[in-house]
């Protein structure tokens, strides 16, 4: 077998190796056991208020100075990847969840953020939550801005 085709047929197997592997990844998103489709399986205020509300409080005002209002708030009414990327990851004062809380928990917070206290934007998924949690796919819901008023 002369090199340079050896070469060739070497990378032409790495990608397909590539693309089944990247294809299986895909199936196992969609197909997990128990994987959840409706926005949550928990109750949203709760979460926010057992996970959240100490510092934002129950009516999503925060405390001036301490704790940004989430209610109204430009930041967490767009795409919903910003919100769920300072859950997981923290900034600032704000903790990081990523250890502490499940993609359903972080899930169910922000969905109980995006639709409370004149709120309007779409809920989240554990599954959004679990595509950022592992740097994979980006978020397909959020391609067009968000109205917030
Ligand atoms: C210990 C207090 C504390 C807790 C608990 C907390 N946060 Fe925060 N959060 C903060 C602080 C402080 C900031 C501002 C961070 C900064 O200045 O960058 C913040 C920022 C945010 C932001 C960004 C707001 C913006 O406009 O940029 C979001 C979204 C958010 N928090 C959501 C949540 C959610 C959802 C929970 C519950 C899962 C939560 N936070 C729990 C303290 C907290």
């Amino acid at each position: 077998m002369r090199p340079i085709f050896f070469v060739a047929s070497m990378v032409v197997g790495l990608a397909a190796t590539i693309a089944a592997s990247y294809a299986m990844a895909q199936s196992t998103h969609t197909a997990t056991p128990g994987a959840v489709t409706a926005a949550t399986t928990l109750d949203p205020a709760k979460t926010f208020s057992d996970t959240c509300a100490a510092c934002h409080q129950e009516d999503g005002k925060g405390i001036p100075g301490a704790f940004p209002a989430l209610a109204g708030d430009p930041f967490v009414l767009g795409p919903m990847a910003n919100p769920i990327g300072v859950v997981l990851n923290g900034r600032a004062g704000m903790p990081t969840f990523k250890a502490d809380l499940t993609d359903d928990q972080i899930a169910a917070a922000l969905t109980h953020v995006r639709t409370s206290w004149g709120n309007k934007a779409s809920a989240v998924t554990a599954a959004d939550v679990n595509k950022l949690r592992t740097g994979d796919a980006p978020l397909a819901a959020d391609k067009k801005p968000i109205q917030a008023h």
